[in-house]
C-alpha cells in the first residue's frame, strides 16, 4: 500500500468539510456549481442515510485542507447470486498535489471498501489520458462507456 506523506490523513468525508476545500479539489473534475453550505450538507446526510451504499473518502493535509477525494457507489444485482458491484467516482486531486501517490492511495482504499463490502468486482469510467494511472492502481480495460445526456 502506498504510505500518505507525512502529516496527511485519509478519512471519510464529514459535515465540516464544505469549509476544508472539498468543493474545491472537486473543480478538477468539472463544474461544481455556486453550492451553499446548505446545499453541501442536504447531499452529505443523504449519504450518510444511506452509508452502506456510499463510502466518500477525502485526503487532508496537514493544514487541516482537502486537497484529495473519491467515492464508492455499491450496486446491488440480482445476477450473479444478488452480486454486488463497486463503482468508483469523482476521484480528484488538488492539481498542485498530484503526482505524489495520492490518487493511488485514494483508489487502494475504496478498493478495499469495495471487497470488504464482498463486491465481486470494481468498475469505473475515464478517460482515455487517465487509463496509465488506473493500470497502476490495478484495473484492466473492459468494454465502453456510453452516455445519454438529458
Ligand atoms: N498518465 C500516466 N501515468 C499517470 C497519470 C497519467 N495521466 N496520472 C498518474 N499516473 C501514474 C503516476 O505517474 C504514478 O506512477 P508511478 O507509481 O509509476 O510513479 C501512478 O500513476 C500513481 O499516480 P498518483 O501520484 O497517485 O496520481 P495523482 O495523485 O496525481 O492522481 C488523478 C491521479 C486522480 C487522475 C489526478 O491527476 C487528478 O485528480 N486528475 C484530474 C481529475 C481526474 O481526471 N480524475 C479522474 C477522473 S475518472 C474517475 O473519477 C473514475
Amino acid at each position: 500500500q502506498a504510505a500518505l506523506p507525512k502529516g496527511h490523513t485519509i478519512r471519510p468525508l464529514s459535515s465540516e468539510d464544505y469549509e476544508k476545500g472539498f468543493l474545491d479539489v472537486l473543480t478538477v473534475l468539472t463544474t461544481v456549481g455556486d453550492m451553499s453550505k446548505a446545499q453541501f450538507l442536504e447531499r452529505f446526510y443523504y449519504l450518510k442515510a444511506h452509508n452502506h451504499e456510499y463510502f466518500t473518502l477525502v485526503i487532508v493535509s496537514p493544514e487541516d485542507r482537502i486537497i484529495g477525494a473519491g467515492t464508492i457507489f455499491i450496486e446491488r444485482k440480482f445476477i450473479h447470486n444478488n452480486g454486488l458491484v463497486g463503482h468508483i467516482e469523482d476521484i480528484a486531486v488538488d492539481k498542485n498535489q498530484q503526482g505524489k501517490k495520492l490518487g493511488l492511495r485514494i483508489i487502494q482504499a475504496l478498493k478495499h471498501i469495495g471487497a470488504k463490502t464482498g463486491c465481486y468486482k470494481v468498475i469505473l469510467d475515464c478517460s482515455e489520458e487517465n487509463v496509465p494511472f488506473y493500470e497502476k492502481c490495478g484495473f484492466t480495460r473492459k468494454e465502453h462507456e456510453m452516455v445519454w445526456y438529458i
